[in-house]
């Protein structure tokens, strides 16, 4: 007799960790081109995974990364019809130093697996894999139509992949859409997300005289590339912790009083929050929570900024250049096009004689909320109520997924956020990590998730 799903998931687990280990080894670092070979491999061992499985799967060419899709039909034309989506790629791992372990060598330390992208995103995207492979392993058969796709350029703003959904929206038609690739709330109680931000990313540079300088034979004179873009950097908030550029508010929307008050009843622990950043005090917007300021409203970070000398001692030097990366995460209704002309403005007002400017967009993606009801979130709010023996809270969250909006749109379909990571994961950082437990209850609770979408969308037709 076949094993029940749930004696091959405790049967197989040890091969499903080598299994994620051998995934987390391929470094599918998206943003650097001598990664590429590693991106495509990447995709390679998910198509082999998905054939495994018994997915009909294959490899979608892009401009960029490839896409890996997968697909598999239920013999029930009435089945409702789940897509997964997910990356594969990660962001890249400097400083290396920082690690204990090396990013691309999986290893454990008290429950938690440390490697690049095993909670953003490979981690997550195989507890799809495994759940799949448990269940048409087990039953021969999934309760509902699923397809899967997975990106190698989520790390980079998805460049490639609107066009994509866009050219594939009939082979793509789904019931809803399930994305793993975000935090629970806090150990031991799950979170089903109603928004993420929106991000507009830029670099500024600063252009003075032709070369560098002797700053006592110059400085004074000649005005200091360093010098100008730090003010305008400076001049990008208010003492209030607001965003200066003229007009940027007009589309922030207001909450409902309802939301607020349920963000301000979730157990939320600013001290412990603070202590674990190492930070004396917290700060942003004036009038708003730290939640709030992380959920509901919109910011503006300089992510980077480089000019002159900064090697070791002093070198009196006046630099003919400086550059920023200066990003904004936004909230509905926001549009990235918009706020990239409000910057483009504000740094040509502030462009001092003397200095020429440029502002290169890098990317950017809509900022999205949802209405967190209907039968798929019912199913995922059941199912984290099985696999973690807790009710999930309603929460926001302040990273970007660039492709939800447009799924939504393109697709005219309801967006889950499903995420296993913990909150303090490391996420783009050294020492990422994911709970080494939560693989087991990772799969469990998304087999759970597919039945009871199964059941519970089951009958309802495409444009229900
Ligand atoms: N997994 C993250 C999104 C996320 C971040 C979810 C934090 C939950 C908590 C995703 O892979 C990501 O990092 N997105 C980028 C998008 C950007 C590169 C266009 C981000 O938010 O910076
Ligand atoms: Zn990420």
């Amino acid at each position: 007799m076949n094993p029940t799903p749930e004696e091959y998931l405790e049967r197989e687990l040890p091969r499903f960790r080598e299994e994620l280990f051998d995934f987390l080894r391929i470094p599918s670092v998206s943003a650097r081109r001598e990664f590429s070979a590693d991106v495509r491999r990447a995709a390679t061992w998910i198509q082999d995974q998905l054939t495994a499985a018994d997915l009909d799967s294959r490899i979608l060419e892009t401009d960029g990364h490839p896409v890996v899709w997968g697909e598999w039909r239920h013999p029930d034309p009435a089945a409702p019809t789940l897509l997964i989506y997910g990356h594969y790629d990660v962001q890249p791992p400097e400083p290396l130093e920082e690690w204990t372990s090396p990013p691309f060598e999986p290893e454990i330390r008290q429950g938690r697996i440390y490697a690049r992208g095993v909670t953003d995103d490979k981690g997550q995207v195989f507890l799809h894999l495994k759940a799949l492979e448990t269940l048409l392993q087990t039953e021969s058969e999934l309760p509902l139509n699923v397809i899967v796709l997975l990106e190698g350029e989520e790390e980079v703003g998805s460049p490639n992949l609107l066009p994509l959904v866009e050219e594939h929206r009939q082979r793509l038609a789904a019931d809803a859409v399930v994305i793993s690739d975000s935090h629970m709330f806090a150990p031991g109680v799950p979170s089903l997300l109603f928004s993420l931000r929106g991000l507009s990313y830029f670099e500024v540079r600063f252009r003075g005289p032709a070369g560098d300088l002797h700053s006592g034979s110059y400085g004074g004179a000649v005005v200091n590339p360093a010098n100008a873009l730090a003010r305008l950097l400076a001049s990008l908030h208010d003492r209030q912790g607001r965003i200066t550029l003229e007009g940027f508010y007009d589309d922030v929307a207001e909450w409902d009083p309802e939301t607020r008050e349920a963000l301000r009843a979730l157990p939320f622990d600013e001290d412990a929050f603070r202590k674990e950043l190492q930070v004396d005090s917290l700060g942003g917007e004036e009038g708003f929570t730290t939640l709030e300021r992380l959920w509901m409203r919109p910011t503006c970070d300089v992510n980077g900024f480089v000019s002159g000398y900064t090697g070791e001692g002093a070198k009196t030097v006046l630099p003919r250049e400086a550059r920023a990366k200066v990003s904004f995460r936004l909230v509905p209704d926001q549009d990235p096009q918009r706020v990239s002309r409000l910057f483009q403005e504000h740094v040509q007002a502030r462009t001092p004689p003397g200095i020429h400017s440029e502002v290169e967009e890098l990317h950017g993606g809509p900022p999205w909320r949802a209405e967190p009801r209907g039968p798929f979130f019912d199913a995922a709010r059941q199912a984290l109520e099985e696999g973690f023996g807790a009710t999930p809270v309603l929460t926001g969250e302040g990273g970007s997924i660039p492709i939800v909006r447009g799924f939504e749109e393109i697709l005219d379909v309801p967006v889950i956020l499903l995420g296993f990571g913990l909150p303090g994961s490391n996420m783009h950082a050294p020492n990422e990590w994911f709970p080494e437990s939560h693989v087991e209850r990772g799969i469990q609770t998304l087999i759970h998730f597919y039945r009871k979408a199964g059941e519970l969308a089951g009958g309802t037709s495409q444009s229900a």
